[in-house]
């Protein structure tokens, strides 16, 4: 198979390390396999309202090192279910535009599409390989929970971001004697909550897999109290839960793949730890911050292989593919391995026994 121009798109919500892959996808495709490329905007919406342009070695010079993406995200655009307008009770009117987006794939000659997303963006382009369309995908996300990759770019920076918000919290808890939250993003895993938790030495982690138990982080906050550690840092994961109750919400959005934003747990948990040890407690939510700025070395290291992978495999005629890392090697899975699965930390990860060893508690009974 012959393949002479592809499109390129980032779909779903960005991460730090977008551009880094597009870099390399786009450079490989031109110097390595003489193909062209063009950037579909705005995720799949570009491919619905026919927005491509075309992509330069020039046009994605200078952009390894920066945040976003040069081509615009959008995570509500699944073309088998696009939101079109509302019915008269409000609720969403959804309309399968794939046919659309098969006919502008073919206006621009397009052999195949290089989607940058995470499983929501995989689970978008569903409708679009199922009548034909050659998808290579690469995953991005901050919260690692891709299944079949043991890490996915964006995370590292993340993880980054919130270790120095969180040893920033530290200070200002230790002068003030407080009992300090910090709730980090990751939806239904707990990666970033748990590596950022562990660098920064939080004496409490709680994450969606292990839901905890009220009392027992009450009780390690006020036994370090009595030990003479007048503060406590607890790293809390947006979808941590305690055990008899649910997770928290900021917001429900049905025209989205990911309706549930989750957010607001710390929130709540911060003001019953105050009300429960009458310790001073505040609470920090780092929210978007981790998604944004410039990504760390190893996220452009890895977004690198990554893009440059997925374009030999575009080259070799390669057909639903997704780039993974696995045992610490890129290769590739089929795309439907992916979809609706979600890698989340499991209850035997090293990385918890390691937290255990040094005091940290994960507010279990
Ligand atoms: O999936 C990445 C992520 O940042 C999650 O960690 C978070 O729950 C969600 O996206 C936030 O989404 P939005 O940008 O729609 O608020």
């Amino acid at each position: 198979m012959t393949t002479k121009r592809i499109g390129i798109f980032t779909g779903g919500g960005d991460c730090p390390g977008l551009n880094a892959v597009i870099r390399a996808v786009t450079k490989t495709a031109i110097f390595d396999h003489g193909i062209e490329v063009l950037g579909i905007e705005d995720g799949l919406q570009g491919l619905i309202e026919n927005r491509l342009r075309p992509l330069t070695s020039d046009a994605v010079s200078n952009i390894l090192t920066t945040g976003g993406t040069i081509l615009g995200t959008s995570n509500k655009a699944n073309p088998s279910r696009y939101c079109t307008g509302k019915n008269p009770d409000g609720s969403p009117v959804f309309t399968d535009v794939t046919d659309l987006c098969i006919e502008h794939a073919k206006y621009h000659d397009l052999d195949a599409i290089v989607a940058i997303g995470g499983d929501g963006t995989m689970s978008s382009c569903k409708g679009l390989v199922e009548k034909g369309l050659r998808v290579i995908g690469v995953p991005k996300t901050i919260d690692n929970d891709l299944w079949g990759s043991e890490l996915t770019f964006g995370f590292l920076t993340a993880v980054a971001t919130a270790t120095d918000a969180l040893d920033r919290l530290h200070t200002t808890a230790a002068s003030h004697h407080r009992v300090m939250l910090a709730e980090v993003m990751g939806r239904n895993a707990g990666w970033i909550a748990l590596h950022s938790g562990v660098a920064s030495g939080a004496d409490v982690i709680l994450i969606p897999e292990i839901p905890y138990d009220l009392v027992s982080v009450c009780d390690a906050v006020v036994a370090r109290s009595r030990r003479g550690k007048r503060y406590s840092i607890l790293c809390i994961a947006e979808g941590a839960r305690p055990r008899d109750g649910a997770q928290v919400a900021r917001a429900i959005d049905p025209t989205s793949p990911d309706p549930v934003k989750l957010g607001g747990i710390a929130e709540q948990l911060g003001a019953q730890i105050e009300a429960h040890t009458q310790l001073e407690t505040r609470v920090a939510v780092l929210g978007h911050v981790q998604r944004g700025g410039p990504p760390n070395a190893a996220d452009r290291v890895l977004a690198t292989q990554f893009g440059h992978h997925a374009m030999n495999l575009v080259a070799a005629g390669a057909e639903s593919r997704v780039v993974v890392m696995q045992q610490a090697r890129v290769t590739d899975i089929p795309i439907e391995d992916v979809i609706d699965r979600q890698r989340t930390v499991t209850h035997d990860h090293l990385l918890l026994s390691a937290a255990r060893a040094v005091a940290t508690s994960f507010g279990e009974p």
